[in-house]
């Protein structure tokens, strides 16, 4: 289907949607042309800070005021101890909207589902809101890693991996009984707005979908290049230690005066403020590559362009990109927060403030922060990879297949696709 006759469809429809799509078909950008247009109330969500800031939404977990564990230990217990402001909130929803849906797990949405049938005294499934839950199976999965918790003060290996499979049969949203109950609808986008040439959008259609054989992975590795002394790449890595690693030594390579600036900020947890889309102390130098971390409000630069330092002062750091060179001072980021109003109608009110330079070092990012991004030349570094998805949210982050270059061949074990959201996906495919 077509963004426009998907926003004519989802303005129209009272159905539960899941609108997906391969990685750059607009899913994001018509989540906002609809979330402007709609006259219902609505609030948007998505799972992860970086994720929310990119469609202005709120986390999920600040909304529902879940603490980090909160899905599993007791889902059903969710809904009792509920403050009557919050249930005022929960009762005014008549859209659910969430961006990034890949990354949710099921004992999260059984959550969602138990303190809105609770707090709209409706047994129906999620107390009767509409979903629409955008995103892209193929890419990145739920993270659910193993922690070692404290319990009863003794130490606990917590496998969330194991645990939601014993539980849901399964670690995606659509493994939640709720989700099952409501029935859903797919839409799926058709054309992709990122990349234009047709022989890459093929290899990232086969990688995206496991469908790749020996010539898929040839030809991918063929990029594996040096990559040209003088142009602006990024390296997409799968661990932080080897981004934060490669960032901090070529930093430590330039012989410039080191500058540090700490954000300043209010409103934010401690966990929330390390998700925080911006750094909160960015050290930088005087021939620094960095990356913009904002659409400028004066148009002059995207999120996620990237640029060189060419000046740098206690207010503003001019840096070049591409030949143009941008004075880039502080931004505000606000924490977005619903709250229902004495007339019932839902406001979105900024509950917490983040100010620093929009900019962070951009010689590398984890494949996690590059999720949702637009990159116009990039280096992977594939060794590491070791979730599905990870390398095609890697490979489709570029606009252009003679612009990537690889630092290592990829393996075909890099390439893996859950069979669950094969069947899933076809499932819907044919209903
Ligand atoms: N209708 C449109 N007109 C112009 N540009 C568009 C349109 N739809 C999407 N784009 C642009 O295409 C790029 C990819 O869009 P977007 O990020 O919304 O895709 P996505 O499906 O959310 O991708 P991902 O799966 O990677 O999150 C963005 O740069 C976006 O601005
Ligand atoms: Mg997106």
């Amino acid at each position: 289907m077509n963004q426009d006759d998907a926003l004519k469809l989802l303005l129209e429809t009272n159905d539960n949607y899941f609108i997906t799509g391969r990685a750059g078909t607009g899913k994001s950008y018509l989540l906002n042309r609809f979330r402007k247009i709609t006259p219902r109330q609505h609030v948007v969500l998505a799972p992860t800070g970086i994720a929310a800031i990119n469609v202005n939404g709120q986390t999920i977990h600040s909304f529902f005021k879940l603490r980090p564990l909160d899905g599993l230990q007791n889902p059903d217990r969710f809904g009792y101890n509920m403050r009557e402001n919050h249930i005022r909130l929960l009762r005014k929803i008549e859209v659910l909207i969430i961006d990034e849906i890949s990354m949710v797990p099921p004992d999260i949405i059984s959550v969602i589902d138990k303190q809105l049938r609770v707090a709209r005294h409706n047994t129906q499934p999620f107390g009767g809101v509409q979903l629409l839950l955008f995103g892209d199976l193929f890419q990145l999965p739920p993270v659910t890693p193993v922690k070692t918790i404290l319990k009863n003060d003794e130490p606990f290996q917590y496998d969330l991996n194991r645990l939601l499979n014993e539980k849901y049969g399964g670690v995606f949203f659509f493994n939640a009984p709720a989700i099952q109950r409501a029935g859903i609808k797919m839409v799926e986008l058709q054309k992709i707005y990122r990349q234009s040439d047709p022989i890459f959008l093929k290899l990232l259609n086969q990688i995206r979908e496991g469908q790749h054989n020996r010539d898929t992975v040839k030809q991918i590795n063929a990029r594996v290049n040096p990559e040209p002394a003088n142009f602006d790449t990024i390296v997409i890595a799968s661990h932080r230690h080897t981004v934060d690693l490669i960032n901090s030594s070529k930093l430590a390579s330039i012989d410039q005066t080191l500058w540090t600036f700490e954000a300043e900020h209010s409103g934010y947890t401690k966990s929330e403020l390390d998700r925080q889309l911006a750094p909160l102390t960015l050290r930088v130098k005087v021939g620094a590559k960095v990356m913009t971390l904002i659409n400028d409000p004066a148009g002059r630069f995207v999120n996620g362009n990237i640029g060189t330092v060419l000046n740098i002062t206690n207010q503003i750091i001019t840096v070049q990109i591409g030949n143009k060179k941008f004075e880039i001072h502080r931004h505000p980021w606000n924490k977005m927060h619903y709250t229902a109003d004495d007339d019932g109608k839902i406001v979105e009110k900024p509950k917490g403030r983040f100010v620093q330079f929009p900019l962070t070092l951009a010689w590398a990012v984890t494949i996690h922060k590059s999720q949702g991004m637009t990159y116009d030349a990039v280096v992977i570094e594939p060794r590491g990879i070791f979730d599905n998805g990870q390398l095609y949210v890697a490979l489709s982050r570029a606009t252009n297949l003679q612009r990537l270059y690889l630092k290592s061949p990829i393996l075909p074990q890099h390439i893996s696709v859950h069979p669950e959201v094969v069947k899933f996906t076809q499932q819907l495919r044919a209903a």
